[in-house]
């Protein structure tokens, strides 16, 4: 479970970010709704333990994030969470199944072909396992990273604006596609947007 408390971040001085108090249960799926420059970037930032607050509390499965090292975070990250940046990086240079590969040997110290063919069977990419990112399309790509992101089974999965640029049917598609595989993994899911069209995907829906 995630718990925040008198959380506050600031950059050069400004506070950007004044939560005082957050809990999410095992399993929830909570979506942060904001304008833009409301802070979720900041958040997610931090709940994924890449970024330290100015203060305050912020503990995922009773590990305090806030009292470890950034090499400690870093580790625990890569075991335990999963996500979905904006920007949909992939290594250009690897194939899909070879960055779903490079990220589990990261996360788990070794590879898992049977679970990488069967997250691309799910998210309809099985085709695509051979091929480079780069003859991917927008959707193709986004779903490649979804697989990735789930690829390790981790207990909290992030997402940052995974609709942004959608039509309806898209974001739709996509809000659909998180909830099921962070329910398949038992993943705590939080994703952040300004996209209000798929808020009643979600179990809880926080505004920042
Ligand atoms: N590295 C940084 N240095 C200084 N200010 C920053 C930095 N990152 C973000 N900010 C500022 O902090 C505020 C919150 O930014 P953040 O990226 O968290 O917002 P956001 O809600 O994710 O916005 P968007 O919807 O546009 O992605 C903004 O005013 C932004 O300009
Ligand atoms: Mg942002």
């Amino acid at each position: 479970m995630i718990y925040v408390r008198d959380l506050r971040h600031s950059y050069v001085g400004q506070t950007v970010l004044d939560l005082p108090a957050l809990d999410v249960e095992d399993g929830e799926h909570l979506l942060l709704l904001g304008a833009s420059g409301s802070g979720k970037t900041t958040l997610l930032h931090i709940l994924a333990g890449l970024l330290r607050p100015t203060e305050g509390m912020v503990a995922v499965d009773d590990r305090d994030l806030t009292a470890m090292s950034e090499a400690d975070r870093d580790r625990w990250r890569g075991a335990n969470v999963g996500v979905v940046f904006q920007r949909l990086h992939l290594f250009e240079t690897l194939t899909v199944a070879q960055n779903l590969a490079l990220a589990q040997r990261l996360a788990t110290g070794s590879t898992h072909p049977a679970r990488t063919s069967e997250l691309l069977s799910r998210l309809d990419v099985a085709g695509k396992a051979d091929a480079y990112p780069a003859s991917l399309s927008t959707g193709q790509r986004q779903r490649v990273v979804i697989a990735r992101a789930v690829g390790h089974r981790p207990s909290l999965l992030l997402a940052d604006e995974p609709t942004a640029s959608l039509d309806d049917d898209r974001a739709q598609t996509v809000a659909d596609l998180l909830v099921r595989e962070a329910t398949a993994v038992g993943a705590t899911l939080v994703v952040a947007t300004h996209d209000r069209r798929i808020a009643d995907r979600f179990d809880r829906v926080l505004a920042l």
